[in-house]
């Protein structure tokens, strides 16, 4: 039986738990969006769970995204919420450690840098790379390179992991990185990401070696990088390496705040740490995503292929021409494929922002069944759900289900649940309306001021890397397996292990 102590009625209602600081960490932690849809049949789209100390109001549903996602930044603050991780981490000056106007003007740098001119130089770059790693690197070459067609094995997390480095540092990070990814930029990298997990959001100052380890860790990559920038400055580097031109320090080098300031070493520094992380997990978990999706559905990975030879077959039908990005848009099944990957496995299921002022929550969403509003405190969190959005019955057919061809039938009803299986509510999201709006149930980018800038860097990338496989390798899961479950104990959503994947070379 439940104890039911009197509440401010104006507060959102809260989830019962029993321990008092801890509060629901554990549910949440191990699998939020069960979590999160259990809270919803009992209290509704708008409930506030504690989490370690912090009360988090999570809200749900278009109007749920649309209330933490279009706030006003005074009112609900990214920085706020996601600082002190992200500080020690990216280092001192840019994203969440300046005023929100900089990092307005910073994210327009790095859009300027994800021009359609360096996206063209990099579908090959991308290519190179990834039929490079599976030629040399020890999980694929020995299988790779014989021409007896017999079945290897890869572990999807490892292997992709090390590929979105590589083909990341090749293209956006520049040369210069690429050639010096060795042993101590890998512990230094690891190192930094060993700052960047759920402990950090929950415990920030805790006495920990691995903090230690990240600080020293991100003094080093700010002087590895400012080294790159003067070498540049300096022309050590050759400038007829055309490669150099098309990455993303050349580009923010050029660039200059409103008031005419350009930016220092040390914050151009910061902004590659701050996209190398950003890029890194994100990239990798989908790419891994991706790979164990097609390896279990025969159906759609033979589709792809149907779709490479279809449109890059060389004239004498024996190879395949590199992909130029204006073709990507011509690519449904390869979009698709992205795309739905990026609908039930958003890598980040949580976001957050902190309540910088009363907010009243609009009675469309939710109110309590008196007169008047809810109303969430200063000093709480929000919280919207991506994950959720992308897997809500009330939204989707068959919402668990991994489906590409539904992005390519299309219409009202391909991912819309048709009416009748909506509870009550009536919301018709044809794919007209998957828009990138704040109360679009499709956002694994994020939505509002704060959204993604790297989702066209990540298309291309994730394009020309899983068309690189496909052309290559046939893939299949071990006997028995299926993809396996998700692991929210990282900081984006990754396969449990194992995941391993066993592969061979096409004909
Ligand atoms: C922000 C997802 C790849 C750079 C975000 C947000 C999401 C997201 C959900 C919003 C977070 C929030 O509102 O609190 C993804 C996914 C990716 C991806 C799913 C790949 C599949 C990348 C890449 C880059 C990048 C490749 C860099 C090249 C950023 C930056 C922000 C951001 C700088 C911060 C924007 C801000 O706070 O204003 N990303 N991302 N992302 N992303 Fe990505």
């Amino acid at each position: 039986r439940q104890l039911v102590l009197p509440r401010d009625k104006s507060l959102p209602p809260e989830v019962f738990h029993i321990l008092p600081i801890i509060g629901s960490a554990i549910q949440y932690g191990d699998d939020p969006i069960n979590f999160f849809f259990k809270c919803r049949e009992r209290y509704g789209d708008v409930f506030t769970f504690t989490l370690i100390g912090r009360k988090v109001t999570v809200a749900l549903g278009p109007k749920g995204n649309d209330m933490i996602l279009g706030g006003k930044p005074n009112v609900v603050s990214a920085e706020e919420a996601y600082t002190h991780v992200t500080t020690p981490v990216f280092g001192k000056g840019v994203v969440f450690d300046c005023s929100n106007d900089a990092l307005m003007q910073q994210k327009k740098f790095i859009k300027f840098g994800l021009s359609t001119e360096n996206f063209r130089a990099y579908m090959g770059m991308i290519e190179d790379e990834t039929y490079q790693f599976l030629s040399t690197d020890s999980a694929f070459a020995a299988t790779f390179n014989t021409p007896n067609r017999d079945w290897g094995s890869f572990n999807a997390v490892k292997s992709l992991a090390e590929l979105t480095i590589l083909t990341a540092s090749r293209t956006l990070q520049g040369s210069e990185v690429r050639s010096r990814l060795d042993k101590t930029f890998a512990q230094r990298y690891n190192d930094l990401d060993g700052g960047f997990k759920p402990i950090n959001f929950l415990f920030p100052s805790l006495p920990l070696p691995s903090y230690r380890r990240r600080d020293k860790a991100q003094q080093e990559m700010s002087k590895f990088y400012q080294d790159i920038i003067q070498r540049r400055r300096d022309r050590v580097t050759n400038p007829e390496d055309e490669e150099v031109g098309h990455d993303m320090l050349a580009t923010l080098a050029e660039q200059k705040y409103r008031d005419g300031r350009p930016l220092s070493d040390e914050e151009t520094a910061h902004m590659m740490i701050a996209l190398l992380m950003a890029g890194q997990h994100t990239s990798s978990a989908t790419s891994s995503w991706i790979l164990l999706h097609i390896a279990d559905n025969v159906e759609v990975q033979q589709g792809l292929y149907a779709e490479q030879v279809k449109h890059f077959s060389t004239p004498d039908g024996k190879g395949f021409q590199t992909m130029e990005y204006e073709s990507l848009k011509n690519l449904p099944l390869l979009d698709a494929v992205v795309r739905e990957t990026l609908r039930v496995h958003p890598p980040i299921h949580s976001i957050m922002r902190k309540v910088m002022q009363d907010l009243p929550v609009p009675s469309s969403l939710a109110a309590p069944s008196e007169s008047g509003a809810f109303v969430i405190p200063k000093g709480y969190f929000v919280l919207a759900s991506p994950a959720v959005a992308g897997t809500d019955p009330r939204v989707w057919e068959n919402p668990a289900e991994w489906d590409p061809y539904r992005w390519i039938r299309g219409g009202s009803g391909a991912g819309a649940a048709s009416k009748d299986e909506l509870s009550g509510e009536k919301v018709d999201y044809g794919f007209g309306m998957m828009s990138k709006g704040t109360e679009s149930p499709y956002q694994p980018f994020g939505a509002g001021r704060h959204r993604c800038i790297g989702e066209s860097f990540a298309y291309v990338q994730l394009g020309s890397i899983i068309a690189t496989i496909v052309r290559n390798l046939e893939l299949r899961l071990p006997a028995g397996k299926t993809v396996p479950p998700q692991n929210y104990h990282t900081m984006v959503v990754m396969p449990k292990s194992p995941c391993d994947i066993e592969f061979r070379r096409r004909e």
